[in-house]
Formats: structure tokens, C-alpha cells, sequence
């Protein structure tokens, strides 16, 4: 039987237990995976007419893990495999996609079989295996987790889906906010492929589309690219080859044009599209509001009307973080470093880093944030190709977490930490050195 399989069957045997469960506390994680991980597992207890609890949290630290000492029954999600303290607890289960070892718990996890589960699985990836609900969600959760264009088991999820109606693909503009983003914003602030004098330029966006003859409004209401004409489509597709073409960039203009996953049984609105929902969902997750991100997964109009509003705040907060983060990241030789202490909020460092990264630095980023309770939260963001030339963050964030008193791990191109504060100097020649060590 081949690997793929031997999971296939593990997931299956995970059901079994989790719907053995009479109550049990279901803790998932907080950001676009965590959320629609959780939503899938949830919505199976509810579908199944079974009991349960549950309970967003942002790491399985040592805290937590006391806190749950008392719990008989547990299912972990996107979260429990890279602690090996779930070790002490009663009876659980672990639904994840993180780098793992030493669990002697249940797990469905694609890292046990061969499965590169920062790649070709994510959470809620391995949660659709497991309950076969929600395949839309898979691929948000997916999306989230930057596991795009979708590759290795995430296609049979994908498969599965399309065949079931919930997901049909398109190839389209990989520019982020087709249906939700106005005609500028949707310009300006998409930046992959980078559009050199456009990017992150709203009034140089304004006047393309201007010269272009593409009207910004209809009947008073501001267009957004899926209200085009395919005539019009054509020629902004065009314009953004043209000007990539021009700065020697034809790698960068193919990658213009992608696969996009949408939802037709969902309405048109944020959640309509993989990644504009799993940016809604970033927005609820990472500002403190995960219950609402949940109830949006589970199709709640009122929770919607709430997201909407998070989803302003994250992109405000967005917009001044990359503004900070344009000036403040330096090079540090094996880095580049961004301290945003008391300036980015912990919950977004990661993100920033992500869309502060430059395929040019060809090194990693890494970025702090001030932590609760006297720590520094750590993010730290590859890209493509540091990963395929061997580099992996989590390995890097797990190690040097754990030799300065904190918590660490994540996926090879995203992870992160925390740290005490005291201890970040010595944290960051760490990270240097292992740098070094691995060019
Ligand atoms: O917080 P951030 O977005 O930077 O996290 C990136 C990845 O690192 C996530 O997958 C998260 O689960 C992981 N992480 C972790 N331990 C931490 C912080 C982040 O495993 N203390």
C-alpha cells in the first residue's frame, strides 16, 4: 500500500476516535488554517449531532498544555504535533500538518507518511481527510498557509471538491481581490507578481487605468475586476505584460496569470475566492475576533457583516505595517531584520513579513513584535527558492526557541517564535549563525 493510502486509512481511524469522544474540547489554531481547520472539525461534531466545546488559541505552550491537564478529551488542530508534552494529557487526538516528533498520541498528520505537509497539505487539508466535510475550506485553509498554486495532496482535495460543485478553478489574474477590491486597490496593492511604478503607487494605478479607458465606476458604484468586460480584462493583462516585458522580467510576466479557487455555493463576497476569504479569516484570527472567523466559515451572514469591518481594520493596519516595514528592515548579511516593536501588532508581524519579503534579498526575513507577558514574538518568512536550495524556518525557529526558554516551529517558508524579551540578542546571532551554517 503506498503512503498516500497508509494516511488515508490513518485519517479514517481518526474519525473513528474523534466521534467516539462525548465532549470533548476541540483547540484549534488562530490564523487562516487554524480557523478553517477548526470550522470543518466543528461543523462535522455538529453535522454528526455529537458534543463538543471549543477553543481558538495562538500557541500550545506550556501554559496551555497545564490548562488542558484537566481536559479527558482533546482534539488538537493545526496545532499539538510539534509538542511532545501532549504526551501528559488524557485522551487526544491531533489533526495538524506542522513538522512532528515523538507524539505518542493519534495524529493524522501528512509529515508522518512522506507528505510534505508545508507544501502539499495543510490543517484543513488533513481535516477534509478526516471528516470529509467542506473541501471549500480545505483550500482556503490551504491558500492561507501560502500553499499556492496548489500542488500534491491538496489537488486530490481540490479534485474531490470540484466533483462535489463546492470549488471550480479559474484561470485568471493572480492579483489578490478580484471581486471585492476596487479597480485601484486591486492594482496597487497586489504585488505578485510586483509591477515596477505601480505597485504600491495607488495614483500611478489610477492614471493606468485612466489611459487604459477603463472607467473606474458604474452607475456610481466603484468597479472591481470581476465586473470588466473580457475585452477590458484583456487589455490591463496586457499593459501589466507590457511593463514586465519592458523591465526584463518575462519570468514575472508569466506568472501573471494563474489558478484561482472559487466557491459557487458561497455568496459573492470575501468568501467567494480562496484567498480573499483567507484573508477575512487572517483578519478575524489575528485580531482577536477568531469566533467570528469561525461562525463566517459556517456560512453566518450577521458574523459576516463583523468580518467586513475586522477586514478594514487588518488592511489599515496592513498598509501603515508595510509603510514601517519599507524603511525599518535592514540587511543584516544571513537576514534581513525588521524590529517593530510597539509599532506592529504581534498578530500581524507574520504577514508583514511576508509582504515585505524580496525575491531579490535572497535571504530570509525576520521580524519582531512586542509578545504578552514579557515576550517578543518572533515571524520569520522565505521565499520559494531559499526553500528549494534547502532552507527550512521552522527547523531554525524551533531550535532557537527552545535554547532561549521559548516556543518555536512553523513550516519550512513560514514560522515563527517566542521569546523572552531579554533574550533576543543572543536569539538573532543564534538565527545568524545557523544561517551560516546552512547557506
Ligand atoms: O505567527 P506567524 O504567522 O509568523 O507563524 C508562522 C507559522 O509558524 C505558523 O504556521 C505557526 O503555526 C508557526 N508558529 C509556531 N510557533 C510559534 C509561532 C508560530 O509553530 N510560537
Amino acid at each position: 500500500m503506498g503512503e498516500e493510502n497508509v494516511f488515508l486509512d490513518r485519517c479514517k481511524e481518526i474519525q473513528k476516535i474523534a466521534f467516539s469522544f462525548n465532549n470533548p474540547l476541540i483547540v484549534h489554531h488562530y490564523d487562516a488554517d487554524g480557523l478553517s481547520s477548526g470550522a470543518i472539525v466543528i461543523s462535522s461534531f455538529v453535522k454528526k449531532g455529537k458534543k463538543y466545546r471549543n477553543e481558538c488559541i495562538k500557541k500550545l505552550d506550556d501554559d496551555a498544555i497545564e490548562k488542558y491537564a484537566r481536559e479527558k478529551e482533546l482534539v488538537f488542530v493545526d496545532l499539538g504535533g510539534g509538542n511532545k508534552r501532549v504526551n501528559e494529557l488524557n485522551d487526544v487526538i491531533i489533526i495538524d500538518h506542522h513538522q512532528t516528533d515523538g507524539i505518542e498520541k493519534p495524529q493524522a498528520n501528512p509529515m508522518l507518511h512522506g507528505i510534505d505537509g508545508s507544501d502539499e497539505l495543510s490543517a484543513s487539508g488533513t481535516a477534509y481527510l478526516v471528516f470529509r466535510e467542506h473541501p471549500d475550506l480545505a483550500i482556503v485553509g490551504a491558500v492561507g498557509d501560502m500553499q499556492w498554486p496548489l500542488c500534491g495532496m491538496n489537488r486530490i482535495v481540490l479534485a474531490e471538491g470540484e466533483t462535489e460543485g463546492e470549488i471550480k478553478t479559474e484561470n485568471e489574474i493572480s492579483f489578490y481581490g478580484r471581486y471585492c477590491r476596487t479597480l485601484v486597490q486591486f492594482l496597487a496593492y497586489s504585488d505578485s507578481p510586483y509591477i515596477p511604478g505601480i505597485s504600491y503607487r495607488e495614483e500611478k494605478a489610477e492614471d493606468m487605468l485612466k489611459k487604459l479607458g477603463i472607467p473606474l465606476e458604474h452607475n456610481g458604484k466603484k468597479r472591481t475586476y470581476s465586473d470588466l468586460k473580457k475585452d477590458e480584462k484583456t487589455l490591463l493583462i496586457s499593459a501589466l505584460a507590457k511593463i514586465l516585458v519592458d523591465a526584463n522580467q518575462l519570468k514575472k510576466a508569466n506568472e501573471l496569470i494563474g489558478e484561482s479557487h472559487i466557491f459557487p455555493k458561497r455568496p459573492m463576497n470575501e468568501t467567494y475566492e480562496a484567498n480573499e476569504f483567507s484573508t477575512l479569516l487572517n483578519a478575524c484570527g489575528r485580531h482577536s475576533r477568531p469566533d467570528i472567523g469561525l461562525k463566517v466559515c459556517l456560512q453566518d451572514q450577521d458574523a459576516y457583516i463583523e468580518a467586513r469591518e475586522l477586514l478594514r481594520l487588518h488592511r489599515k493596519m496592513l498598509r501603515n505595517g508595510i509603510e514601517y516595514a519599507s524603511s525599518h528592515a535592514f540587511n543584516l548579511g544571513k537576514f534581513y531584520f525588521l524590529d517593530a516593536r510597539n509599532v506592529i501588532d504581534e498578530g500581524i508581524i507574520g504577514t508583514i513579513c511576508g509582504m515585505a519579503l524580496r525575491q531579490k534579498w535572497g535571504v530570509p526575513i525576520i521580524g519582531i513584535s512586542s509578545g504578552d507577558k514579557n515576550t517578543i514574538k518572533i515571524s520569520s518568512r522565505a521565499t520559494k527558492d531559499l526553500i528549494s536550495k534547502g532552507l527550512n524556518l521552522g527547523d531554525l525557529m524551533k531550535k532557537s526557541a527552545l535554547e532561549f526558554g521559548g516556543v518555536g516551529g512553523g513550516h519550512k517558508i513560514a514560522a515563527g517564535a517566542a521569546i523572552p524579551s531579554e533574550r533576543i540578542n543572543e536569539f538573532l546571532l543564534f538565527c545568524g549563525e545557523y544561517l551560516t551554517k546552512h547557506d
